[in-house]
């Protein structure tokens, strides 16, 4: 039986597109239960419409505090067994609750080889840094952010005439084929 995965997303949703085709084109057999999203019309959004995935648009800001917020989320992933959830751009921070409910179980993508470069703005901070390998981590989710244990990680070279465009283009070519690979791993 193909295990129940949830994609938690706020943005453009390649990554999200990136396990749709990795599970389509059968590298992945899993059954994406279901899209959440916590900004409306989200391109990610209409990346799950079209693959005929249910999914949900929940606005973090009609509530009260986070806990809030985060059991609503809670409820449609309890309505649908979900066994996996993957953040994908998905921009609010998980609560301590939330996050020992679904312990082990939450996975999320970060466009930098943790443990460097975490928070926002990591593509630009490694730039900045002037490093010369970058790259991109799937990891577990715990309470700190981008601190749980690493699951799969793809280095990416950084060049000199690299600006934050083109390298953020190529982090996100190496997410793609770094985060079905990163679930296969885990199935
Ligand atoms: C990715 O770079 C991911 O590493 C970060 O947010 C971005 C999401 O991009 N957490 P997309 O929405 O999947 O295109």
């Amino acid at each position: 039986m193909p295990i129940n995965v949830a994609i938690l997303v706020s943005g453009n949703g390649s990554n999200l597109q990136a396990i749709i085709d990795a599970n389509k084109n059968d590298f992945l057999n899993i059954n994406i239960s279901c899209v959440i999203a916590n900004i409306e019309n989200c391109f990610a959004l209409k990346r799950a419409d079209k693959a005929n995935i249910t999914n949900y648009f929940i606005d973090h800001k009609l509530y009260q505090n986070r806990d809030i917020f985060d059991n609503e989320i809670n409820k449609i992933l309890q309505a649908h067994n979900i066994d996996l959830i993957c953040l994908a751009g998905f921009m609010r921070i998980i609560g301590q609750e939330f996050i020992n409910i679904w312990d082990n179980k939450i996975i999320n993508i970060h466009p930098s080889i943790l443990p460097s470069f975490k928070g926002i703005n990591a593509i630009e901070q490694a730039l900045n840094y002037g490093v010369k390998y970058t790259g991109c981590t799937v990891h577990y989710v715990n309470e700190e952010v981008d601190s749980g244990q690493i699951i799969d990680q793809s280095i990416v070279e950084v060049t000199k005439n690299d600006t934050i465009e083109s390298l953020s283009k190529k982090i996100h070519n190496a997410e793609h084929i770094l985060y079905p690979r990163a679930i296969k791993s885990l199935l």
